[in-house]
């Protein structure tokens, strides 16, 4: 679709913002137009990095903003006990693509200017301000988590760049200069993004010992060399794996297929158990040991999801897989040397909590036990609410919440596919980290950490987007979208053990309804606050800590912020 808002003016009269901190040795985001919108373009030789920002001084301020305009990543700096406020300057448009429309704003009061239309049709609004109290003692959940997906897709990608560009897609992702991920899902065998289905011991069949699966598979062994690389590059001691199967062999299903109506024969319940504790000892041996795995990717697939998923997919029903879990899966694991390896149960949508752990209880009342979280699919939660995620954490409130899948480009009316730059599907994804913060989820596992230009590849020609898009022509260039921004003012401000804090928009109702913040306190004692402004209009924030008091920030259209102060 094609944006309306080109560009924007953000001139801020008579109000100075203080200048970053000293040199440092970050780059900025090289930032190229693109048919929808910007991404940040790296080569080899040039990527975009931020260094964690300082908060040594008592009342200093530090704001990070990516706007629509084209800010990524941009460090804005100030003190508390500023009476002015802080203003987060939009990107300067230049001349020559200042052509549509500008927004000119002093404190108070924004110009709105469509250049075709005659100068006395400006509008002068009032800057709206909106008024949000941050109560550091109301605690919430922890943060634990977050990461992308390494799928065989990624992993045939990344071994097509040279070393230096993955080099820095591993940087970008999980070093503290990129956004900090600190985990990584991957597939027990194939997945959906993989260049074809597979899995462990497909022959020899009816070996109910799995007699052939002794060793891991080559597609293994390139993810664990890349895997070593990523914690090198990035400086990890430890990295959160988290692993899930997508679909047996063939032959322990009732379809004797990957995919449609098909599930687990009961007669290999116990060699589908032993077919997970076998991958998480082999990957144990490598030195790259499971940190969590689940019950099964997406097993309505297998029930319900069968007319429109054509990839690997096993079906199980909750009840099925309640038994599998605790006369099988669970005690297997926990009486194994795996047994610190947390299991999640579902890895499926939204629209399935509560009433699938539910049904799971009805059938074998003591299969909860076996599991340390949930995990939930984040691609229909625009159409379904939280509040079947705050039953199932009333309901079960020990476990961890963990969203482990998403991705835009799925849906029928989407373009299947990157959109490369596009701001609104950014803003899709800041929207769904607040949503799911303010409801007690601990973290989030994206999907697909590259895809190609057209969003593959994989064997079912399903093609969707990605937060950083890899250039598999020339091989020489991949481009940060501003979905990777999105994602990263929550990972790379927040720790894990930070924690979620309450913040209040006063009068919510009626003033800004596209504005929307949520806070946490960091394990050092600062406070982190995502801000968003969904609005193509600046927006006056009134800031009300119950420690550090009262400050006002004035930000740009269409931007979102981290607001970190001690
Ligand atoms: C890499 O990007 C930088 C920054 O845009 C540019 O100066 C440099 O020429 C590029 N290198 C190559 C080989 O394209
Ligand atoms: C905008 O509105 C304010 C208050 O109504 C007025 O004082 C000011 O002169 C107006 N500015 C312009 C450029 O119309
Ligand atoms: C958060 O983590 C800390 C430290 O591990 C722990 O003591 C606390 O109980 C956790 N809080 C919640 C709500 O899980
Ligand atoms: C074991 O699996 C390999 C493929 O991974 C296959 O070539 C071989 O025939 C299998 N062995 C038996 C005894 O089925
Ligand atoms: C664990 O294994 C031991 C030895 O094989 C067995 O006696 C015990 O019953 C097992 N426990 C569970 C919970 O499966
Ligand atoms: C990929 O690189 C080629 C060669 O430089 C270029 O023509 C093409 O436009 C690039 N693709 C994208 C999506 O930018
Ligand atoms: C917001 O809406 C609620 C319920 O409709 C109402 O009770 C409350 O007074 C409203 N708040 C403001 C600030 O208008
Ligand atoms: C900030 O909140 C406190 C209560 O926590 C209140 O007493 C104070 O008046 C507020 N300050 C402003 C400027 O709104």
């Amino acid at each position: 679709m094609k944006e309306i808002w080109l560009c924007f003016l953000f001139a801020v009269a008579a109000i100075s913002a203080q200048p970053g901190g000293a040199a440092s040795t970050q780059l900025p985001c090289d930032l190229r137009e693109t048919p929808h919108g910007s991404v940040c373009v790296c080569n080899r030789t040039y990527c975009d990095y931020l260094e964690q920002p300082e908060l040594n001084e008592g009342s200093r301020i530090v704001v990070i903003s990516s706007s629509k305009d084209g800010l990524r990543f941009k460090v804005t700096t100030g003190d508390l006990s500023n009476k002015a406020p802080l203003v987060v300057e939009d990107k300067q448009s230049t001349d020559e693509n200042f052509h549509a429309e500008a927004i000119v704003v002093d404190q108070h009061r924004a110009w709105l200017n469509l250049a075709s239309i005659p100068q006395r049709l400006f509008i002068n609004a009032s800057v709206k301000t909106v008024s949000v109290s941050v109560k550091r003692e109301q605690r919430y959940q922890n943060v634990t988590n977050f990461g992308g997906a390494l799928t065989g897709t990624v992993s045939h990608l990344l071994q097509l760049l040279p070393t230096e560009l993955q080099d820095h897609v591993y940087k970008s992702y999980y070093h503290d200069d990129g956004i900090a991920y600190n985990s990584i899902r991957t597939s027990i065998g194939g997945c959906d993004f993989d260049l074809e289905p597979w899995a462990y011991n497909e022959l020899s069949r009816n070996d109910v010992a799995l007699s052939n699966f002794t060793e891991l598979d080559p597609r293994d062994l390139q993810k664990i060399e890349q895997l070593k690389r990523l914690k090198s590059v990035a400086r990890m001691e430890e990295l959160k794996i988290m692993a899930a199967a997508w679909s047996a062999p063939p032959w322990m299903k009732t379809n004797d297929r990957w995919t449609g109506f098909g599930q687990l024969k009961s007669e290999y319940y116990q060699t589908w158990a032993l077919y997970h504790l076998k991958f998480l000892e082999l990957m144990q041996s490598k030195n790259m040991p499971i940190w969590a795995i689940s019950t099964g990717n997406e097993p309505l697939n297998g029930v319900i999801g069968f007319f429109f998923v054509h990839f690997m997919s096993m079906g199980w029903t909750p009840w099925q897989q309640a038994i599998w879990l605790s006369d099988h899966l669970g005690p297997t694991i926990r009486n194994s040397t795996q047994k610190p390896v947390l299991i999640f149960g579902n890895d499926d949508q939204r629209y399935t909590f509560p009433s699938w752990f539910r049904k799971m209880r009805s059938s074998r009342s003591n299969s909860l036990s076996y599991l340390d979280g949930l995990a939930v699919h984040w691609y229909w939660d625009e159409l379904v609410g939280p509040q079947l995620i705050d039953q199932a954490h009333a309901e079960m409130p020990n476990m961890l919440l963990l969203n482990t899948e998403s991705c835009i480009g799925d849906k029928p009316w989407q373009t299947h596919g990157p959109e490369l730059g596009s701001w609104q599907r950014g803003e899709n994804y800041m929207r769904a980290y607040i949503q799911d913060f303010q409801h007690n989820f601990n973290g989030w596992l994206d999907w697909n950490l590259v895809l190609d230009e057209k969003g593959g590849p994989n064997y079912v020609n399903n093609f969707v987007d990605a937060p950083i898009i890899v250039n598999a022509t020339s091989r020489s260039e991949i481009y940060k979208q501003p979905i990777y921004y999105a994602i990263g003012h929550f990972s790379k401000f927040l720790p894990a053990q930070s924690v979620r804090i309450e913040t209040r928009i006063e009068g919510e109702n009626n003033s800004f309804s596209q504005l929307s913040v949520v806070g946490f306190q960091r394990p050092d004692g600062s406070v982190a606050l995502i801000v968003y402004n969904g609005q193509n209009l600046p927006v006056d924030v009134a800031l009300n800590d119950s420690q550090s008091g009262a400050f006002n920030l004035l930000l740009p259209p269409r931007s979102w912020h981290t607001v970190l102060y001690k």
